[in-house]
């Protein structure tokens, strides 16, 4: 091992990178919060054609998406993700599941040997059927203990990041 390379925690397994989709923004904050206390690499996922700006609007096209399984085509992906074993999946809540984007992110790589932890940030939902559906986008992930954060999470948030890193056993990189 050279001391280029990211040190080894003893749960959590290696090196971590912070994915994640926001629409509005408060998935974004929780990812900025993580990324605060661990210092891992972060990718945003964004879209070549992005949803709308009007909430009236993406609420249609996320609907739309969900029913007929689209994949929006990400921008600026990373060729390869072999570096990081341990993925922080942040999305929000839309229509009960992981938003369309999260499905093209997910069937882009190969997973085995990686846990995929996931966070997502919702209405009242929770996780809704996200967590089944991320299971069953990347079989052969091995699936941490997710995080649900209500809207932006609020005053609580840097503590139930805190805590969610330990459960996870997770370390500042
Ligand atoms: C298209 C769409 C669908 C949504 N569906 C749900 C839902 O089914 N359940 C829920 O609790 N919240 C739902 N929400 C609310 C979002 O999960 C919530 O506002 C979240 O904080 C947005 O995160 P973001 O700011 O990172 O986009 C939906 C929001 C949008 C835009």
């Amino acid at each position: 091992m050279t001391a280029s390379e990211p040190v080894h925690t003893k749960k959590g397994g290696g090196k971590v990178l912070i994915a994640f989709f926001s629409w509005g923004g408060n998935t974004r904050g929780v990812a900025r919060e993580i990324q605060k206390q661990t210092g891992a690499d972060m990718f945003e996922i964004t879209l070549v054609q992005p949803y709308s700006t009007s909430y009236n609007t993406v609420l249609m096209e996320a609907q739309e998406d969900q029913h007929k399984g689209a994949r929006p085509e990400i921008a600026d992906l990373p060729t390869d993700i072999d570096g990081y074993d341990v993925i922080l999946l942040g999305y929000p809540n839309w229509w009960a599941s992981v938003p369309m984007p999260i499905a093209s992110f997910l069937e882009m790589y190969d997973f085995s040997g990686k846990t995929i932890v996931p966070f997502c940030s919702h209405g009242g939902g929770r996780f809704g059927q996200s967590l089944t559906a991320i299971a069953k986008l990347a079989p052969d992930a091995v699936m941490g203990e997710g995080l649900s954060v209500h809207y932006s999470g609020g005053s609580t948030l840097p503590d139930d990041v805190s805590a969610w890193l330990s459960t996870n056993g997770i370390e500042r990189q």
